[in-house]
């Protein structure tokens, strides 16, 4: 009996040799050549995995962080041990060429088959030149400054040894006392989807193989910004209608435009954790819209499972993950520590190993990684390229677009080159707040601009001093402010948030300017000098005290690198603000939920003929909000005539043409955001009141007039109702085209499905 010492490393080489591998595809070519077609890369997949172990499988299915960066609980940092012993496929946290060249060395070195590392990173908004956070960059509603600002993101992480981002985040969220609406593109489904394709051409480019472009991750899958009572991590429960119309449509989408990657959320979606939730994983990510790259769990959501009450032990947890169709665990150690004897059980088929091996195998020849695993080390030109002059220009670029202009009573902005300014406030002389979270390698101090130093290099006329902390309630200082206002001819207030009170684990119960920031604006406002407010947050806040104590209220956001600069633009005019709200303003916290697009229910209020008492309102605040989805206004005015459609019935193989004339009406040159809603009157399920279908961003010289053209299709109007799917029903559409959402109705279509 022949040996299996001497039979299996034969079979080996016949397999080897069958397999029409040369050992050379994986040796390091002075020149990479990435395989050039489909068939290439499925031949070179295969030769590979017919040499791997189990093990090596495995390896590739465990993304392990390095000691830096630590975004969640610690499990453990050995992660030198799995790299060295083939157990590692890819690493978070590691960035600077020099530092990835050398953990890449160590795999294609010091491992068998020196399979190489990918290396990934929250590059959310910007990687050392950091652009307002998303929800602030997506109020400029500018795709191809968004594409730009991304773009810029994955030249500067790629130099420094980067292959993927875990961006963009493309949850829609409703609810402002969840920290995380800081990250996404705000609260519309349509919206959402433009923005967060725009990011995803700008981090991908149109070719893997560059060495400039990296992965995307659309994140988090799914529905994580409907968590309950907007508490992070907490439990999401929506019918399959809501999932399907409002959170899904941008992952689809993205799937549609060839995401490299996915990573599944924190929570539950109906009873079952999104990371072990086959429905979401297989039958819609996989069978319905045929993604065909890897999904990576989130941070250790695969043993969160656990705690949800869903998995009775980690090893149960990895099948229920893997099952379901996880191919790669973020730092929970399961996939390392537990798969092995889930195969040999037979609760996890190798099989099924081996499709997963072969999805991010396949991203990493397309990126190059085997024929050069240091083609992203770019040591000698890190200098050069990190916030350089034209990417600090575009940064402030991105600000100046990003900010919303919600008050500007007697035109008190922009303000004149001479204006003897107070400037107050807790975040006036702030760098450290001012590019936000998720700020990867941005730094703080010393680069990014506060307002001050943005005032200074304007050589404005101002006197500054704190007044108050963010969120202490020291007193100390209010005489002080109150002097300098004193003597002032405006008092301009740069207010709000730090950074840390939006973003991951930041939920709030009380959506107000934090500490003693209200009081401070109440003393200053005795002094009856003019008054501007500058807001840097990452939430929608609570703003009804400030819209009736101040003159001019500039949402900011927290603007980034050249966030300081941008704003002073705004309020000298160097730049008419332009930008719109992509998340409503509540009138008050108790509100929440409340969008732009509510459901109309059986009583409206507020409508003619509706009952005082007995409709859908509130007895102790109105249902409006403060400010509405779409708004924001402009140093100029904009005056929007009558749309003319050019037919009056659509059917599916037809569209209208809704077209309208915009006038610049006022005294500054400016941009505005024109959008287009529609209404579903009828449907076979409630439709939402309205729902943005389009949007154009026009410049407009002053007294300038443009006409603007929408193209309606029937795709547009389809929605989905459960077990039919995305479906088209006949029947009446009214519109308006204007610049928020928050307007009447003035024109109407028919839709019938065509007779021909
Ligand atoms: C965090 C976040 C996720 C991020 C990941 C890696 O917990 O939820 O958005 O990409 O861990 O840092």
């Amino acid at each position: 009996m022949v040996s299996k010492k001497i039979i299996y490393p034969f079979l080996l080489v016949v397999i080897f040799c069958l397999s029409g591998f040369s050992y050379s595809e994986f040796s390091i070519k002075p020149k990479y050549s990435v395989p050039n077609n489909d068939e290439d890369l499925n031949r070179r997949v295969d030769s590979l995995m017919a040499l791997m172990t189990l093990k090596e499988k495995i390896g590739q299915t465990v993304l392990y962080t390095t000691q830096f960066d630590i975004t969640g609980p610690s499990i453990d940092d050995n992660y030198l041990d799995y790299l060295r012993e083939g157990s590692l496929g890819a690493m978070f946290n590691a960035t600077g060429s020099a530092f990835t060249r050398k953990l890449q060395k160590i795999a294609v070195e010091e491992t068998r088959l020196g399979i190489p590392l990918l290396f990934g990173y929250d590059v959310i908004h910007g990687y050392k030149t950091i652009f307002p956070i998303p929800m602030g960059e997506a109020s400029s509603w500018d795709l191809e400054l968004i594409e730009k600002s991304a773009r810029i993101s994955a030249i500067e992480a790629s130099v420094e040894g980067l292959h993927w981002t875990f961006a963009p985040m493309v949850d829609v969220a409703r609810d402002p006392r969840w920290g995380r609406i800081s990250e996404g593109a705000g609260e519309d489904t349509f919206l959402c989807t433009k923005i967060s394709e725009a990011r995803v051409r700008g981090f991908q480019g149109d070719d893997l193989s560059q060495d400039n472009t990296i992965l995307a991750c659309a994140k988090h899958y799914a529905a994580y910004g409907a968590a309950q009572a907007g508490r992070d991590y907490h439990t999401v429960d929506i019918s399959e209608n809501t999932l399907r119309n409002v959170y899904l449509p941008p992952f689809e989408a993205l799937v549609k435009q060839g995401v490299a990657t996915f990573m599944t959320s924190f929570n539950e979606v109906n009873g079952v954790p999104a990371t072990g939730n086959k429905y979401l994983l297989k039958d819609i990510l996989r069978d319905e819209w045929n993604f065909d790259g890897f999904v990576v769990t989130d941070y250790t959501s695969i043993n969160e499972m656990v705690h949800h009450g869903y998995a009775k032990d980690l090893k149960h947890a990895g099948e229920l993950a893997f099952n379901a169709g996880v191919d790669m665990d973020m730092q929970g150690g399961v996939y390392l520590n537990e798969m092995e004897k889930s195969i040999e059980e037979g609760t996890i088929s190798e099989t099924q190993l081996n499709q997963s091996v072969r999805s991010i195998l396949k991203l990493k020849f397309k990126l190059g990684l085997f024929d050069d695993p240091y083609r992203y080390c770019h040591e000698d030109q890190e200098k050069e390229i990190i916030l350089s002059k034209e990417h600090l220009q575009i940064a402030r670029e991105v600000a100046q677009k990003s900010i919303v202009l919600l008050k500007n009573d007697d035109k008190i902005l922009p303000l004149k080159s001479d204006t003897k300014i107070a400037l107050i406030g807790p975040l006036a002389d702030d760098e450290f707040n001012i590019i936000g979270n998720w700020t990867a390698r941005g730094d703080r101090d010393g680069v990014a601009v506060s307002v001050k130093e943005g005032l200074e290099a304007r050589n404005s006329n101002f006197t500054f001093t704190k007044g108050c902390e963010i969120s202490s309630d020291s007193r100390s200082d209010i005489a002080n402010a109150l002097e300098i206002a004193a003597t002032s001819d405006v008092v301009v207030m740069v207010l709000g948030e730090s950074e840390r009170m939006s973003g991951e684990a930041a939920s709030r119960t009380n959506i107000k300017l934090p500490g003693i920031q209200q009081e401070l604006i109440k003393e200053i406002k005795k002094t009856g000098k003019p008054l501007v407010i500058v807001l840097m947050n990452g939430r929608p806040l609570d703003l009804s005290l400030e819209s009736e104590q101040v003159d001019a209220i500039v949402e900011a956001w927290f603007p980034g690198t050249s966030g300081g600069h941008a704003i002073v633009d705004v309020l000298f005019g160097d730049y008419n603000p332009s930008g719109k709200l992509t998340v409503t303003f509540p009138m008050t916290i108790g509100q929440i939920p409340i969008h732009y697009n509510m459901k109309n229910t059986g009583r409206p209020a507020y409508i003619k003929g509706a009952n005082e008492r007995y409709s859908s309102k509130y007895i102790d605040a109105p249902n409006k909000p403060l400010y509405p989805f779409g708004f924001g206004l402009s140093y100029t005015t904009f005056e929007y005539g009558s749309i003319s459609l050019d037919r009056e019935t659509l059917s599916e193989n037809t569209t209208i043409n809704a077209s309208i004339e915009v006038k610049n009406t006022g005294e500054y040159d400016g941009e505005e955001i024109i959008q287009l809603y529609i209404k579903d009157v009828i449907g076979s399920i409630t439709r939402p009141t309205k729902e943005l279908k389009g949007f154009k961003k026009i410049f407009l010289k002053k007294g300038e007039s443009k006409t603007v053209i929408f193209e309606i299709a029937a795709e547009d109007l389809k929605f989905y109702k459960n077990k039919s799917g995305f479906i088209n029903e006949e029947g009446k559409y009214e519109m308006f085209i204007a610049g928020n959402s928050d307007h009447e109705f003035t024109d109407s279509f028919n839709f019938i499905f065509s007779k021909i």
